[in-house]
């Protein structure tokens, strides 16, 4: 399984333009897996989090679309935070990884690309059965 160690934001094209710029992503080529999911957190009051559970099975690529939140990661044995902010920029978050969102900017969207289709049955969200899950 994999570790805190592990995760990476990856950098997703920008095509720059006075218009306005575009970003990009495509499953099994920016993104490591099909795509059969997007949700997006938007709305968010000031102060609030999500987050607090882990997946199973499920992959995603987290991207603030707009503003900047706080993505903290667990392993079990190590946290990791990342702070995003760039609209090009996806944080991939492997299966079996406590995840915490917060510190939510005013007006921030938080865009999920997801590898699953929505399964309650694949969600953690109680930490001792994390830890169990994770053999520790
Ligand atoms: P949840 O994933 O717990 O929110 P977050 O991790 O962002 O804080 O989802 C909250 C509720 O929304 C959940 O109980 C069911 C619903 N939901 C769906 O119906 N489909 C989805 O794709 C997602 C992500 C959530």
């Amino acid at each position: 399984m994999k570790t805190v160690d592990d995760v990476e934001i990856i950098q997703l094209p920008r095509i720059l333009d006075e218009r306005g710029n575009l970003s990009v992503a495509e499953q099994f080529n920016h993104v490591p897996f099909e795509i059969k999911r997007v949700y997006w957190l938007y709305d968010v009051p000031g102060g609030e989090s999500r987050g607090s559970h882990a997946h199973k099975t499920l992959s995603q690529l987290i991207i603030a679309a707009s503003g900047s939140f706080r993505v903290t990661l667990d392993d079990g044995q190590n946290r990791r935070s990342f702070f995003l902010n760039r609209p090009y920029q996806g944080l991939l978050v492997h299966p079996g990884l406590w995840r915490d969102l917060e510190d939510f900017s005013s007006g921030s969207v938080c865009m999920v690309l997801a590898s699953e289709v929505y399964k309650e049955e694949d969600y953690i969200r109680e930490y001792d059965e994390f830890l169990k899950f994770r053999g520790l």
